[in-house]
């Protein structure tokens, strides 16, 4: 049947008028393979080179102070525990002060939570009246303070976003949130799903560029992972409609699928599981990231100044690097919206040391011996670094096939003797010249 072309157009405009939800649904296959487009190609490397991020875990939990699993691990009823957004007033917030201070750390990125596991949102959204906004005293869109600071001083802006809801009955229970009142009978993934898609679009374009999308909660249903199915795919396209650069992460433990941009390892550099999440993961090709807290959870816990001291932050950095992957940093701020003194510390040491080292860490590959006890090395083009965390150790062999042109100790730019031998270099290691750096670097550079 031959149709003229404005007939066509008249029958297309009336299947659109015909679907009133056309706009908000989202048409995607999963099985066709996910072709990045050409700017998100280039966020990813731009954020490969980032090295150095830092998490923020901050919502109406802070004012409990027991980190942000306390509606979930002290069996509150999510009812009750709403009521805190009543009391929500953050005077000592202050955008300006923590982009600079992040900045001034090193850090080239910043993940905020704007919806966490409670379900309240740390931005203003039509789709909720449990904001920031609506529900608080406070009143204001700290994401929109922020997204427009980091704007302001050229540092990317990621958005944590959990899956998980313990507050609304639509999302689907998981293992967690059993205890909080919900009713279970009023799952609906439909309304959960488009409820979570909405969100998402004002997330994406109220708040100019989106450096990343970081999910969290997967893990909720691992066990029904074989027929709960979160559909993540759509969404994946969702977002890449909306801004091409932004890329997808998902802390699921899992390995990655079609539609993620980047590879997160929660607790764990890629290829280690310690923290018994990343047991089911293989290092892919994609960029990585590994996250980590300061002290021992991610949103602000009273009793915890267990803080990791600066040697054991640019161990965590360093090793990150030597594994390839960015480290992402969390820091807990307080219910009043200022960061924790000891944190404030903290991020000014890295920045000093970051101010000397970046060079090694920024922009650089996993180097060519992989993590050691003794240290780690990075890469950037033929320069290979060494990063010493021994202090005692005096000798060092480095099985490595690229001959050496040079060596030098990179804080002093004194030599460094070497030899070459059969399968590698052998260096003979100066004493430490800057005391104040929780490591030597050595410089080889390489032929
Ligand atoms: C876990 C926790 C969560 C935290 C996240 C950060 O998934 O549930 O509270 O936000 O790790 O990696």
């Amino acid at each position: 049947m031959r149709i003229g072309l404005n007939k066509f157009f008249a029958v297309v405009a009336a299947l659109i008028a015909f679907c009133p939800a056309a706009e908000a649904q989202i048409v995607s296959d999963s099985s066709i393979e996910y072709v990045p487009t050409k700017e998100n190609i280039v966020s990813r490397q731009e954020f490969a080179d980032a090295g150095f991020g830092i998490f923020l875990h901050w919502g109406i939990y802070s004012m409990f102070a027991q980190g942000e699993w306390y509606l979930n691990r002290q069996g509150v009823l999510h009812e009750e525990y709403a009521k805190a957004a009543g009391g929500f007033y953050p005077a000592g917030f202050d955008a300006k002060e923590w982009v600079s201070a992040f900045k001034k750390a090193g850090a080239k990125y910043i993940c905020f939570t704007t919806r966490h596991h409670d379900g309240f949102s740390m931005f203003a959204t039509k789709h909720s009246q449990y904001n920031i906004v609506e529900a608080t005293p406070w009143g204001k869109d700290v994401l929109k303070e922020l997204a427009d600071e980091c704007h302001r001083q050229g540092i990317r802006l990621h958005l944590y976003y959990s899956l998980v809801d313990w507050g609304r009955d639509d999302y689907p229970m998981g293992r967690t949130g059993q205890t909080t009142g919900k009713d279970k009978s009023k799952a609906d993934w439909n309304s959960y799903c488009k409820f979570m898609t909405d969100q998402l679009t004002e997330l994406l374009t109220n708040y100019g560029e989106i450096g990343a999308i970081w999910f969290d909660g997967v893990w909720d249903h691992d066990t029904d992972a074989t027929v709960f199915d979160w559909q993540m795919r759509p969404i994946y396209d969702h977002i890449h409609s909306l801004q091409p650069s932004c890329l997808v992460a998902n802390n699921h433990h899992l390995n990655v699928s079609n539609g993620e941009d980047i590879q997160v390892f929660e607790r764990d550099l890629p290829g280690e599981n310690k923290g018994g999440y990343s047991g089911n993961m293989d290092i892919s090709v994609l960029p990585l990231e590994t996250c980590e807290t300061m002290n021992g959870i991610w949103g602000y816990r009273i009793t915890d100044q267990n803080y990791k001291s600066l040697d054991e932050i640019v161990r965590l950095l360093v090793g990150a690097a030597g594994k390839g992957a960015n480290l992402l940093l969390n820091i807990g701020p307080q219910a009043d919206g200022r960061l924790p003194e000891v944190a404030l510390q903290r991020l000014e040491q890295v920045g000093t040391w970051l101010a000397k080292y970046g060079e090694t860490i920024y922009a650089t590959t996993a180097g060519d011996v992989p993590v050691q006890s003794w240290g780690a090395t990075t890469r950037k083009g033929d320069r290979l670094f060494v990063h010493v965390w021994d202090d005692s150790l005096r000798e060092l062999f480095l099985p490595i096939d690229a001959k050496v042109k040079s060596a030098k100790d990179f804080a002093s730019g004194e030599k460094v003797k070497y030899d070459r031998c059969s399968h590698g270099v052998h260096l003979t290691l100066p004493q430490k010249s800057d005391t104040t750096s929780p490591e030597r670097v050595i410089e080889l550079q390489l032929r």
